[in-house]
């Protein structure tokens, strides 16, 4: 049974069979299993692309999404996220999708449950489809990981994002460091010796990956400013003309304008911040056919991309 839980666990040749699918879809392959197959989104947390883009990517490979709204589910009754995901399971549904804001909530799942979960985020834990979009983008742009320098940028500490590609654009074969606040940098899990002042990670990235500065997990409120943090550590107008000529900008988004990021940039030539969520539907196709082909006697459909 394939779940996609975390990066950890996909080996690097199954990250690029991933990304290679992925590719294929965007170039307008077609793929759906040749049996009526059922997906649920069980989103315990806000989201907009994560969601949006896995519906699309169901639909596309031509799932029918049944609607999950944890306010009006029993969750409020209740039930567990255990007897939500068996029920579901119970009634047909083939697939699942989860966001929690529980770290690791899977491990409760995993070795009881007998269809594909999907991490669609944990807590500050992982974000596995994230991270392999944030790949497609920098393939399509470098062609490479080798020898890429990666600079991850903000709110470090609370960032399931930075986690998953730390994981695997080190074993592409990039080099990442890291900036933003000391006091928000994950010193448990990531190497001190890869941070760099802001000025220094600026300067020597090809990419420019900067991070939400997620208020809604910080215990201390309010210990920057919006105009301070932007012009501490912030992409100012004057940084983004130190970067070098070919990198390019990123973000998992949402974005807050003119804290991590100057309004003018979001959308300038060197940002790819939509153009990650457009390859957000194509991983996300090619992560949900790796998991319904991973289900006994399912095959699919395939016609490629001329048609
Ligand atoms: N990047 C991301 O996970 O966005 P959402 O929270 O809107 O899904």
């Amino acid at each position: 049974l394939n779940h996609l839980l975390t990066t950890n666990e996909l080996k690097v040749e199954e990250i690029y069979q991933i990304l290679t699918e992925a590719q294929h879809f965007a170039d307008g392959m077609k793929w759906s299993p040749e049996v009526q197959m059922f997906s649920a989104n069980l989103f315990f947390e806000a989201s907009t692309r994560t969601k949006s883009s896995f519906e699309v990517a169901e639909r596309r490979l031509g799932l029918k999404v049944i609607p999950f709204e944890v306010q009006t589910s029993s969750v409020q009754k209740g039930e567990t996220l255990y007897d939500t995901v068996k029920t579901l399971e119970s009634i047909g549904v083939n697939t699942v999708v989860i966001r929690h804001g529980q770290d690791r909530y899977f491990d409760e799942l995993v070795g009881k449950i007998n269809i594909p979960i999907i991490n669609g985020g944990d807590g500050c834990g992982h974000h596995p489809t994230q991270s392999l979009l944030d790949l497609l983008t920098i393939y399509q742009e470098f062609g490479t990981f080798t020898g890429l320098k990666i600079a991850i940028i903000g709110d470090i500490r609370h960032s399931r994002v930075a986690r998953s590609n730390a994981d695997t654009l080190t074993r592409l074969g990039a080099e990442v460091i890291f900036s933003g606040p000391i006091e928000w940098f994950d010193h448990h899990s990531l190497s001190a010796a890869r941070f760099r002042p802001i000025d220094e990670a600026i300067v020597e990235a090809d990419v420019v990956m900067l991070l939400r500065v997620q208020h809604e997990r910080h215990q201390k409120k309010g210990s920057y400013t919006a105009a301070d943090y932007h012009s501490q550590f912030g992409l100012t107008l004057e940084r983004e003309k130190m970067m070098k000529p070919d990198s390019i900008i990123m973000h998992p988004a949402p974005v807050n304008r003119n804290v991590e990021i100057s309004d003018s940039l979001v959308e300038c030539k060197r940002s790819r911040i939509f153009k990650q969520m457009e390859n957000g539907v194509f991983v996300r196709m090619a992560v949900l056919k790796r998991s319904l082909e991973s289900l006994k006697g399912v095959y699919g459909n395939e016609t490629t991309y001329s048609e």
